[in-house]
């Protein structure tokens, strides 16, 4: 056990309480020395990185809001549509509750979204920061499963019918598909079991381990340290350092991020709280029209759509159509006769892509277009966890890559919103069409990063952090 610190007699009341608890808590008083006082972050964080911390006040958010929800919610299929009713109705500040929570649902995806694009055109992804990266999409891909599983419970048209096409597109996976699908909604439709089980989930299993990756995620990061707008290391071997080797280009995290986000706290709970007060179905985007019917098996809904949050990768999937496959085996016969022709590869490799590319056409034209429709998906969220190793661009931020580079990831956005809109939009024949080419789009700068990125002049960067005192 190490020495107890005395203090002075005469010493303040509050450090002696301080000094009382920190001589029987030494390690949580370390932590918050090495994660808040003494963490230097850059100085030159912008507005970007206000998300990360409004990530964990949703969080926190939706944790507490669950809780009192959980206290009044009926996890059974005859009960639950009616349970949340009362909550609305009769249950005193149900309503704000019930409406924090389903709101919050939607600004934590507008804000992980906003945080997640922040690390795309800082690189913040690059080395060192490639677990921080992949802890952040393990978190994304988490989040979706709690969320998807969360809006089963309400248990009304939009709830039912949407868990019903989502857990079916198990069934097209070749052999264990429907045997999977069964076993995720432990019947042969959408039904109580489903019910229970998913309430299960959202309420402990899943936001257990959204938790656990959240601080894996935090801890990972203080070890390498925060990247900033410029992309310039303030801590590495030849960051400029103070005489104790504090980092000249870094201030303690508290107090001065803690102020500053609170900065960003208050403005996120004006516009959160206008949403919760004023729009709180937000036209029907946050909250489906057809969700205040309760669930009815015998009626399918005339059209069934996602939550706009799903709806970029529900577009992706619509877009895989038996017509769609021979444009993907036309990319695959190009992506391999180009790895062949022109790879600087030996003979043994040459055969090896070569081949592997003859069993994938093979499979795209044996297998369902569904079930490649739900490949790729899935692959649109798997592809992020790569990125540290898609891109080759000399440097990190976007500041300093060629002008051409910030083009790219406009229309990137601009497709990645209308693939979104097409999502919740019933399907047209013109929607389909652009929804293949956006689906061409966010794969083509993703695959095709290891060779875009290299391209072009990058600008010179500086040795030191640019910041402008205000
Ligand atoms: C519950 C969700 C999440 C929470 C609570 C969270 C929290 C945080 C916090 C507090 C920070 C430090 C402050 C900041 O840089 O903004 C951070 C940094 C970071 N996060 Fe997240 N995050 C979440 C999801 C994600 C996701 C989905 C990704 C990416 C797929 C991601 C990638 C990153 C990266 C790369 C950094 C380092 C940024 C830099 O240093 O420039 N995070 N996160």
């Amino acid at each position: 056990m190490a020495e107890f610190k005395e203090l002075p007699a005469d010493a303040p009341a509050g450090a002696k309480v301080l000094n009382w608890f920190e001589n029987r808590f030494p390690t949580a008083f370390d932590a918050y020395r090495v994660h808040m006082s003494e963490y230097y972050a850059p100085k030159n964080f912008n507005f970007w990185y206000f998300f990360g911390s409004l990530a964990m006040l949703v969080l926190v958010i939706q944790i507490v809001t669950g809780i009192f929800l959980v206290m009044h919610y009926k996890p059974d299929a005859a009960l639950a549509f009616g349970s949340v009713e009362y909550i609305m109705r009769d249950v005193p500040w149900g309503w704000l509750v019930r409406y924090m929570h389903s709101t919050g649902a939607s600004a934590f995806f507008v804000v992980v979204y906003l945080h997640m694009f922040r690390g795309l055109i800082y690189g913040s992804y690059r080395k060192p920061r490639e677990l921080v990266w992949v802890f952040g999409c393990a978190i994304f891909l988490v989040l979706m499963a709690e969320a998807f599983m969360g809006y089963l419970l309400p248990w009304g048209q939009m709830s039912y019918w949407g868990a019903q096409v989502i857990v079916n597109l198990f069934a097209a996976i070749p052999f264990v598909g429907p045997d999977l699908a069964l076993l995720i909604r432990g019947d042969y439709v959408v039904g109580d079991a489903t019910l229970n089980r998913f309430f299960s989930f959202h309420v402990i299993a899943v936001p257990l381990v959204l938790l656990g990756l959240v601080v894996a995620h935090l801890l990972a990061l203080h070890d390498v340290g925060s990247n900033n707008p410029d992309g310039v290391e303030i801590k590495g071997p030849n960051a400029p350092k103070d005489a104790k080797g504090k980092p000249l280009d870094g201030i303690p995290f508290h107090p001065y991020y803690t102020v500053h986000d609170i900065m960003g706290v208050g403005v996120f709970l004006m516009v959160f709280s206008a949403v919760v007060f004023f729009a709180p179905e937000f036209g029907g985007y946050f909250l489906e029209y057809n969700n205040f019917i309760p669930a009815d098996p015998l009626k399918t809904p005339a059209h069934i759509a996602p939550v706009w949050y799903f709806t970029p990768f529900y577009s992706m999937l619509r877009a895989i159509t038996t017509e769609m496959m021979y444009a993907l085996i036309l990319c695959v016969v190009v992506a391999a006769a180009l790895a062949v022709i022109k790879g600087q590869l030996n003979a043994m490799f040459k055969a090896v892509i070569g081949g592997g590319a003859v069993v994938l056409i093979a499979l795209m034209l044996a297998i369902d277009a569904k079930f490649w429709g739900v490949v790729v998906m899935g692959g649109a969220v798997i592809i992020l966890f790569f990125l540290p190793w898609l891109d080759n661009s000399p440097v990190r931020s976007i500041r300093y890559r060629p002008d051409w580079h910030k083009y790219l990831y406009g229309i990137f956005v601009i497709n990645f919103v209308i693939l979104a809109y097409l999502g919740v939009q019933p399907p047209s024949p013109i929607g389909e069409r652009v929804s293949q080419v956006g689906t061409l789009f966010y794969f083509g700068f993703f695959l095709l990063m290891p060779w875009w990125s290299r391209l072009g002049e990058p600008k010179p960067v500086p040795s030191r952090v640019t910041f402008e005192a205000h």
